[in-house]
């Protein structure tokens, strides 16, 4: 049997949008499992903790087996090995995410040279959508919906609510 392809989808996911959505059912029938690794990165200040990232990420992909949460820090490559995955999964919205991904890939690649960077592209309507826009919009009370699934939804416009963002 050959052995199963395992790739990784890194990410914030502060939260999970349907354009995060998009890249991993594209992934998931893609490949024989994905893993949405959320970065336990101690420099940002995110609006949901990682627990409660992974969460919104296992209640929408309840229902798809092949669909992992799991959080990591330190190397992505080594993550990846880690984890037995052969792929690192990228989503690529416009030319400006170009820049900062082809150099991540590509310095993925010398570290871990077996390990391969996939892009994909999320449908056109949602080409736009990024966690930091849609936390924007909300918290000035602007409307978000068919942007995020409907859960993630609910818990930001909750979160905003009670905790408006700074600045
Ligand atoms: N709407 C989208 N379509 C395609 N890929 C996306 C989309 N949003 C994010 N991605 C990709 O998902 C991966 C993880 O992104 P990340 O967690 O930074 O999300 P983000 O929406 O860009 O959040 P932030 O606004 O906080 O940077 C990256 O490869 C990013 O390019
Ligand atoms: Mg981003």
């Amino acid at each position: 049997m050959a052995p199963s392809r395992v790739a990784i989808y890194p990410g914030s996911f502060d939260p999970l949008t349907l354009g995060h959505v998009d890249i991993i059912e594209r992934g998931s029938a893609l490949f024989d499992s994905i893993i949405v690794a959320v970065l336990r990165n101690v420099e940002k200040s995110p609006l949901f903790t990682v627990d409660e990232r992974l969460e919104m990420i296992r209640d929408t992909f309840r229902e798809r087996g092949n669909v992992e949460a799991d959080s990591f820090s330190g190397l992505l490559v080594d993550y990846a090995s880690s984890r037995k995955a052969t792929t690192i999964v990228r989503g690529i919205r416009a030319i400006s995410d170009f820049e900062y991904e082809f150099q991540m890939a590509l310095m993925n690649r010398r570290l871990a040279p077996a390990i391969e960077t996939v892009f994909m592209m999320p449908a056109e309507e949602y080409s736009y959508v990024s966690s930091r826009l849609v936390k924007e919009v909300a918290s000035l009370g602007g409307n978000v919906s068919g942007l995020l699934p409907e859960d993630v939804e609910k818990r930001l416009l909750e979160r905003v609510r009670r905790k408006p963002m700074e600045g």
